[in-house]
């Protein structure tokens, strides 16, 4: 039996892909640093900046201007602390946002504490530094959240993997009146060499003695049926949303959460992978836009209707001048 009728034109590839992308369902990861006076590139990452509290209206601007309207914004507070944290810098970010662009932008908010921790680990530590405190971790993330619902977010994405934040933080929410907000839940979130890049922009690898890296509380790859339990538990604690992240070498796990549910999978292809990607376009063997169209067509077909690529704002363009 002939398969090659369903390949003979742009027509017949078109008319039966299984896959269609659309504009409507990426997000653009925005990087916002305190301590900057302008902005700067971020290492490893093409095409991607660090902005001030000023530039970022103007990256905005032009990333609505090119298609993309939905952000996950992560700020980077110039102070760190190891419990007294000031999360006033999100908040003017967001507000600024917010009263620039109006209800035109839909604004996620990276809800996590490497970025303000002396040690950059996710969370309160305890006195020797040895041990990830759970409830203290997720009552200061409920302030956070509190702090950047006021200021006019869209929606929660807590990325610190600690027990119940989830509950909490909607809790919190619902108890002030922002039962609006939603939660973008980092679900299934692996500890994985492919966030380099992003602890670059961030300031946030974990730095010093004491716990070391973040396997007391990311998910082990050796051990994918964590993370769709993880995932079924957050949606059973009010997420809306759930994330897979890395994306692209974990598709089997978008794939076994989509089996459990029908609720919004969002696909994060991580700084690192994006970095491997770029590097194959920069040495000549891999067309750009094709390339990530590939990653993004390969997240959907598992089961992501939402993708984060640092190329959400070219997402428009490519999808549009893309040939099936
Ligand atoms: C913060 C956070 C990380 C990323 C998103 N939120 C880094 C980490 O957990 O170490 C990684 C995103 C990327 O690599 O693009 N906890």
């Amino acid at each position: 039996m002939t398969r090659r009728r369903y390949r003979t034109s742009r027509h017949m590839r078109g008319l039966c892909s299984d896959v269609r992308l659309h504009t409507q369902g990426f997000i653009q990861p925005l990087f916002v640093d305190q301590s900057l006076t302008s902005p700067r590139p971020a290492a490893g990452l093409t095409g991607v900046r660090i902005d001030t509290l000023e530039s970022v209206l103007e990256t905005v601007a032009l990333d609505l201007a090119a298609g993309v309207e939905k952000f996950l914004i992560f700020p980077v507070p110039s102070k760190s602390s190891s419990d007294d944290f000031d999360f006033s810098f999100g908040s003017s970010i967001i507000s600024g946002l917010r009263s620039a662009f109006g209800e035109s932008v839909w604004l996620a908010a990276d809800l996590c504490l490497c970025s303000y921790t002396l040690h950059g680990h996710c969370g309160i530590l305890n006195e020797d530094g040895s041990r990830l405190m759970n409830a203290e971790t997720v009552r200061v993330l409920a302030d956070y959240a509190s702090v950047l619902a006021h200021a006019g977010v869209d929606c929660i994405a807590p990325s610190d993997m600690t027990d119940g934040r989830v509950a909490s933080i909607r809790r919190r929410l619902d108890a002030e009146g922002y039962d609006h907000v939603s939660i973008m839940s980092y679900a299934a979130k692996f500890a994985s060499q492919f966030y380099g890049p992003f602890r670059d922009a961030c300031h946030s690898a974990p730095a010093g003695a004491g716990l070391g890296d973040r396997r007391t509380y990311q998910i082990s790859p050796l051990h994918g049926g964590d993370a769709v339990a993880t995932a079924l538990r957050d949606l059973s604690e009010g997420a809306d949303i759930l994330m897979v992240k890395p994306a692209a070498l974990y598709t089997d796990i978008i794939a076994a959460i989509r089996r459990e549910t029908r609720a919004p999978i969002a696909a994060y292809h991580v700084s690192g992978e994006y970095a491997a990607l770029e590097g194959l376009v920069r040495e000549g063997l891999a067309d750009r836009a094709a390339a990530h169209l590939e990653v993004w067509t390969a997240l959907q077909r598992s089961g992501a209707g939402i993708i984060i690529s640092y190329a959400a704002r070219h997402a428009k363009a490519w999808i549009e001048n893309h040939i099936p």
